[in-house]
């Protein structure tokens, strides 16, 4: 293995199969767009940030329909998806207009819409936000949730390894 600084293209490819090789749980994260109203998108990036207080970090692509909600919207849901919802992580995860049509979900608080049955769900009011790239980070302080007794769906190597 070389310590030497790689080629951007190098660097490009080993960094996407690294990342490709970590296993990661999957959530569906949901906001208020100021605009067009609910959102939502798939993600890999969701992690815990701190305990003091209690928050999350998401990073979002600035091309994807949720970015105006989860960098400018006052809340967002974090749906930690369980082992039976890879369906809704490829729904989330695609450019269809009514995601909220093709899936159970309810009218949450701050206009939020909550996916049904997931793994766990956290309401974040969004504190904090960073630009870099092509992408966004954001935190959120957590200030409800709930968790299941439920497997979660995990994603590695570009597939879910969960149940239909
Ligand atoms: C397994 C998986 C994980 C993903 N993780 C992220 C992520 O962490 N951040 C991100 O911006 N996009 C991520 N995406 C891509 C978005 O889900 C995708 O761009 C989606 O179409 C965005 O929807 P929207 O444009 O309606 O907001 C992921 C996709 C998949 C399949």
């Amino acid at each position: 293995m070389t310590r030497e600084m790689p080629d951007a293209p190098h660097a490009l490819d080993v960094f996407k199969e690294a990342m490709a090789s970590l296993a990661s749980g999957v959530a569906v994260v949901t906001a208020l767009d100021p605009d067009s109203g609910p959102c939502g998108m798939t993600v890999t990036s969701i992690a815990s940030y701190s305990a003091s207080p209690p928050s999350v970090i998401v990073c979002v692509d600035e091309s994807t329909r949720s970015y105006r909600g989860m960098t400018e919207g006052e809340y967002f849901a974090v749906h930690l998806l369980s082992e039976d919802q890879p369906d809704l992580a490829r729904l989330f995860a695609s450019k269809v207009d009514d995601k909220f049509e093709q899936c159970e979900n309810t009218a949450g608080p701050h206009g939020l819409r909550l996916i049904a049955n997931s793994l766990a769900t956290l309401i974040c009011r969004q504190s904090f936000v960073a630009k870099h790239g092509d992408h966004a980070m954001v935190i959120g302080i957590v200030e409800d949730g709930c968790v299941a007794d439920r497997q979660p769906l995990v994603y590695w190597r570009r597939e879910f390894s969960g149940r239909r």
